[in-house]
């Protein structure tokens, strides 16, 4: 530390990207930090930044070249912020510290995108050295700079300390409109509104729910992505003309910070080509795992989550990007959509609401899933406070999580958002355009699974009886699964002895 003895507030660790930026917005918010990273200039990247943009006549960011140091620059009891890559780069820091000397009464905050399943072992396991606590932080660069979303868990005296800290730095909303209020500029402050952090429950309930909005972002990122190649190669509109389309679905029902940057994003034109970028971006979608996760713990927990899931395949089928090159020469589709201007205007509205039912269908399955979940782990997740620190800072913030949140508000046990009066008129208004557009698509030959996946959904849950009374048939046929009865209690468990000749059926006791 060069700049000086004073003991600082926080210490941080990991002055990556986010980690950066998260530095910045603590400083701004007028919080000393001590900082560490293995990268010396990473370290002194943020001093030059704050150094750049601080306009208070002290230092407040003071940089530390080791574990030792960095803890002997801090209030006591220490507060230290990680913001290292998920999985084993925690456990390595975690080690570090007790190695430098950490006590058992200082708090390590993870604000990585750790599997919650890690957070709730590291807990146990660092009992004796440290409280572990977490928090997900949600909105990317920007977000982190001048307010994310936070979702803290773990240990409730923890989160008397790092509330005031998180509250100060997190995105802020209106409370009355559900918007965002807007923070762009280094050294501004936002004191009013209601802030984009609350304390989500026990350890790993938190890293929970960053993991289902990020299942929900996949989804809802897959809904719009499968629109944009509708209207390309479906209704063949050029990349300008969908960009004009999207802004224009942007300022209504589908207003959200995932369409407005997909309109900066068509709009971009390569410096080298002066033609659209997105045209020149190689096809093949990435993913670090927490979509996965989702899809993964929605089929654990026996909660249907198909449009996430659909959103998940999306990406790995992208990824085959030869095959499909090799496949799309052999494989025969329908010929080309020839529709007249009126067709093609009707249809971009029949789209417009299937992306928006879509939508509610992938937000209620994300919902539900967290609400089974929480169940299951026994925590008393609060939804309308989770829909409400969705509303800004993070990657699917929109003023449709304002609806969300007064759902929840007029049910707090509400079973499914399609359930609501609310969400179940817009979707009963839409539903036949949505079918229309789920139909257009199929007759373009342009993959939809977003879009179908999440009618499936809508189309199961309003179906009174489903075939799986045959399938229970087809069970007990092969493999004396059993059944119940719907003339019988409920409960009892009936057989047919299929193999014999007069096929029977028996009580099961
Ligand atoms: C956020 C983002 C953030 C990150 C995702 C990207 O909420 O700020 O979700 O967590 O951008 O991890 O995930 P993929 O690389 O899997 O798309």
């Amino acid at each position: 530390m060069t700049q000086g003895k004073v003991l600082c507030d926080l210490g941080f660790i990991g002055l990556g990207v986010m980690g950066k930026n998260l530095v910045l917005n603590l400083a701004d918010n007028g919080f000393n930090i001590a900082v560490f990273d293995l990268c010396d200039e990473k370290i002194e990247g943020v001093i030059e930044q704050d150094t750049i943009e601080n306009t208070t006549c002290s230092p407040r960011v003071y940089g530390c070249s080791s574990y030792t140091e960095l803890l002997s620059q801090l209030k006591s009891p220490h507060l230290i912020v990680l913001s290292v890559p998920a999985g084993a780069p925690v456990d390595q820091v975690c080690e570090k510290l007790i190695s430098a000397g950490i006590q058992s009464d200082d708090i390590v905050i993870d604000t990585g995108n750790s599997l919650w399943t890690d957070t709730v072992a590291r807990e146990k396991k660092y009992k004796s050295n440290f409280l572990l606590f977490s928090s997900a932080v949600s909105g990317g660069e920007v977000g982190a700079r001048f307010g994310p979303s936070l979702m803290p868990s773990g240990s409730p005296y923890a989160w008397t300390r790092v509330k005031p800290i998180w509250e100060a730095i997190a995105a802020k909303v209106n409370a009355k409109t559900g918007k965002p209020i807007e923070r762009n500029k280094p050294g501004q402050v936002i004191t009013e509104g209601e802030p984009c952090a609350a304390y989500i429950g026990p350890a790993g309930a938190g890293h929970y729910v960053k993991m289902v909005h990020n299942g929900i972002e996949y989804a809802d990122m897959q809904i719009i992505c499968e629109a944009y190649h509708i209207l390309k190669s479906g209704l063949g509109l050029s990349t300008d003309e969908i960009a004009d389309i999207f802004e224009q679905w942007n300022s209504g029902v589908l207003d959200s910070y995932l369409m407005e940057i997909s309109v900066e994003v068509l709009r971009h034109k390569s410096v080298d080509t002066g033609t659209a970028l997105v045209d020149l971006i190689l096809d093949k979608a990435g993913q670090k795992g927490t979509g996965l996760w989702t899809a993964i713990s929605s089929l654990e927990v026996g909660c249907p989550a198909p449009t996430i899931a659909q959103a998940v395949y999306a990406r790995s089928i992208s990824s085959f990007k030869t095959l499909r090159v090799q496949a799309s020469s052999t494989l025969k589709g329908p010929e080309p959509a020839n529709l007249s201007n009126q067709e093609q205007q009707e249809y971009i509205a029949q789209l417009h609401d299937a992306i928006y039912c879509a939508k509610m269908c992938a937000y209620a399955q994300g919902f539900q899933l967290m609400k089974l979940a929480a169940k299951e782990h026994g925590w008393v997740l609060n939804f309308a406070s989770i829909a409400k620190i969705w509303r800004a800072g993070c990657i699917i913030r929109a003023t449709f999580l304002q609806s969300i949140a007064q759902a929840y508000e007029r049910d707090e046990v509400l079973d499914n958002l399609l359930l609501d009066d609310f969400f179940a008129k817009q979707l009963s208004e839409r539903q036949l355009n949505w079918r229309k557009a789920v139909c257009g698509a199929t007759m373009f030959g342009i993959p939809h699974g977003a879009l179908s996946s999440a009618l499936f959904y809508y189309d199961s849950m309003r179906c009174e009886i489903l075939p799986a009374n045959l399938l229970q048939g087809q069970r007990d046929f092969f493999g004396a699964h059993t059944f119940e009865r719907i003339d019988k209690n409920e409960g009892k468990k009936y057989h047919v002895l299929w193999s014999t000749t007069d096929r029977k059926t028996i009580v099961i006791d």
